[in-house]
């Protein structure tokens, strides 16, 4: 599979078919897992979990004997750090034909975290269950799809801009960048918000966040800069598909953003 093709058959799995990960698949998942790394330096550890041993659950996902998690220190951009992994993960996973899904907020979140040994200054962003697509989606999970409109995304033309705020992007202007940033458009977020903005400037994408109510809660975590961190890997995949080496900063240009609308991190 080609990396666009890779990227527009993943999507969200609910069902699955009741296996649990062969052994070979769960070691390459594990071991690739164990050495991904995001651009912004902060480990992260990795679990692959026993649902029955250690009692874990999701009410929209049926079928999965396993999940696997992941959970990192708290600190500045660690949202945007577990974000980019777990997606690397996610797209390698698609790569073994295992489905996958990021939860963050349906699951026994307290069962997850005590499997993960959750200390008090960690965080346990999100899981995902593992295991083989079953033939045929469960009705909740259709239903699910539907009332979220997963199967759709926002026009090119709301999310990329060219120089600045005031000039959406023209696709013929992004030269070889418009199949990365295709593969940002078609990338998963939290009740598929889809809360990535890009402006292309002088060879330079800046990535904004563009905020939706109730993403960010009592301690100032930001579920939506999870969703940017996801971004981010697509983008940093699509240029890796084109052969080209990336580099990210944190360092805002300093353009005016619309109401909302927060800077995150440049990619050249
Ligand atoms: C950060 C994040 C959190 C999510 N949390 C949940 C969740 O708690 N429950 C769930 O069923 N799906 C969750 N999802 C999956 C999204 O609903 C899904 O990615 C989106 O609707 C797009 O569908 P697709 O992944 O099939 O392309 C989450 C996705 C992301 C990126």
């Amino acid at each position: 599979m080609n990396g666009m093709t890779l990227i527009r058959h993943r999507r969200s799995v609910r069902t699955f078919d009741g296996r649990a990960l062969t052994p070979s698949d769960a070691e390459r998942l594990m071991q690739y897992a164990g050495s991904a790394q995001s651009p912004y330096g902060l480990p992260i550890e990795w679990r692959l979990l026993d649902a029955k041993a250690h009692g874990l659950s999701s009410p929209v996902i049926v079928g999965a004997e396993q999940y696997i998690a992941g959970k990192l220190r708290r600190a500045p951009h660690a949202e945007e750090a577990f974000g980019f992994v777990f997606e690397r993960v996610v797209l390698y996973a698609e790569q073994l034909g295992l489905g996958t899904t990021c939860i963050a907020g349906t699951m026994n979140r307290a069962a997850f975290e005590r499997a993960m040994d959750l200390g008090p200054d960690e965080v346990m962003p999100c899981v995902s269950p593992l295991g083989y697509p079953a033939a045929k989606p469960s009705l909740r999970e259709s239903m699910m799809r539907r009332g979220i409109g997963a199967d759709a995304r926002m026009d090119a033309s709301q999310l990329f801009f060219a120089g600045g705020f005031d000039s959406p992007l023209d696709p013929a202007r992004a030269g070889d960048l418009a199949g990365a940033l295709e593969m940002v458009r078609w990338a998963p977020s939290a009740v598929n918000k889809q809360p990535w903005r890009v402006v292309l400037r002088e060879g330079a994408a800046h990535f904004y966040e563009k905020h939706a109510r109730g993403y960010v809660d009592a301690s100032g975590w930001d579920l939506q800069k999870v969703d940017l961190g996801i971004a981010l890997c697509h983008y940093a995949y699509g240029l890796e598909q084109l052969g080209r080496a990336w580099t990210l900063t944190v360092a805002d240009p300093g353009l005016a953003t619309p109401p909302d609308t927060d800077y995150i991190a440049t990619v050249r």
